[in-house]
Parts: structure tokens; sequence; C-alpha cells
């Protein structure tokens, strides 16, 4: 993976399918298969869409479901990622506090979906994917323009990274703004577990806007 310079975008690569647990796959399949399906509002204060969009179709594993249907992912996002995190960021790493957004799946199935070109709250944030896509598509589009807006510009200027089952990736998310394309073949489907960090000096609470809790939970 290249590092860009220009715009100090980290993009660290680890290969973690060493820490899997036999038959991983299967449980990966099995809780996506139970992903909520459907057309999602952009999301205030961080979406980075054109103005004329108003709803972006995925898929969303919730953390309670990752918790319960994946218990070894949830340990690893405590523990051994951590370690990773902080040895990628040459810095203290901690995870999310609060169990609702520390670590989701993120589920796009067929070639329709893609997922929504936003900013993170955390100033850390760690993908690991869990899926290969022959045919191309779903790849990772991050803008090297933190004031990019839309699909069209943050297709412009980016950094690209493909999918690839058992790489985990860390960069700035907070900074720059980022999408997942659609899949290219009508049935593949492409499964990544998004996780939440902080820094000590960006920690919880003082970076996530107030009143998303209330917009994707109910609550605050
Ligand atoms: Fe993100």
């Amino acid at each position: 993976m290249l590092l860009d310079s220009r715009v100090r975008l980290r993009v660290t690569p680890f290969d973690v399918t060493d820490q899997f647990p036999e038959g991983w796959q299967e449980d990966i399949s099995a809780v996506a298969t139970h992903a909520e399906f459907r057309d999602f509002p952009r999301t205030p204060f961080l979406s980075r869409e054109a103005a004329d969009v108003t709803h972006i179709t995925r898929g969303r594993v919730h953390a309670i479901q990752v918790q319960q249907g994946l218990p070894w992912l949830y340990k690893l996002y405590r523990h051994r990622f951590l370690e990773l995190a902080s040895a990628a960021w040459r810095e203290p790493i901690d995870p999310a506090l609060d169990d609702r957004y520390g670590i989701v799946l993120n589920v796009q199935r067929g070639n329709k979906m893609r997922f929504e070109c936003h900013v993170d709250s955390n100033p850390v944030t760690g993908l690991l994917f869990f899926t290969d896509h022959l045919a191309g598509g779903g790849e990772l589009v991050i803008a090297r323009d933190p004031k990019a807006v839309g699909v069209a510009e943050l297709e412009r200027d980016h950094d690209l990274v493909r999918p690839r089952a058992g790489q985990l990736i860390f960069f700035d998310g907070h900074t720059y703004p980022h999408y997942a394309r659609t899949l290219i073949a009508e049935h593949d489907v492409r499964i990544v577990a998004v996780m939440n960090f902080y820094t000590r000096s960006c920690p919880e609470g003082s970076t996530r806007p107030a009143g998303l809790n209330q917009h994707l939970f109910g609550a605050d």
C-alpha cells in the first residue's frame, strides 16, 4: 500500500487471517444474512453526499448482533486489533466504550448497493474485509481532498483499497471523505467490519456530533 506524503494519508494493511477461528467464513456469512438491508437516510453532520442524494441503499449488521453472533471478532476488536492500531498510529489507541457503535458489519448484496460518502466522527477507523471480489467493484475510495463532496469529487482524486479477505486497514476517515463502490457481479456480497478507534488527543465523546446517537439509535 502506498502512503501518500501529500496528505499524510495512512492506510496500514495487516493480514489477520491467522487470528480467525476455524469456520470463520460460515460464521460471517450466517451473521451477514441477518443484516438490515434498506434505504438509509444520509447521516447528519457526517455525510459528504451530493446535495440531491437523500438515501443510500445498504446493509448493516448492528453492534449487538456482532457481539452476540461473532464473539471472537468482538474480542479481537477490543484486544489484538487495538495493539495493531497502536502500532500503525504510533500512539496509544482506545476502542469505543459505547458498544452501540464500536464494531459493526457493513454488507452490500448485489450490484446496486454502495456506501455513503462520509467522514467518520472517530479519529482512527479500522476496516477488516471478509470478502474478495474477482469480478471487481466494492473498492473503498478515500478522497485526498478533505473538502471533497459527492461521488464524482471523491472519484476525481483518491486512494483506492481493494477488499481482500483477511486484510485489516487503519486510516484517518475523520479527515478524508470515503465511500464504497458498488459491486460488479449481480450475486456478489461484500462484507466488511467497521471499527471505531480513538486517540488520547481525540477521545470518544469529544468528536461525536451531538444528536448523532439520537439519529442512529433513538437515544443519546
Ligand atoms: Fe467511515
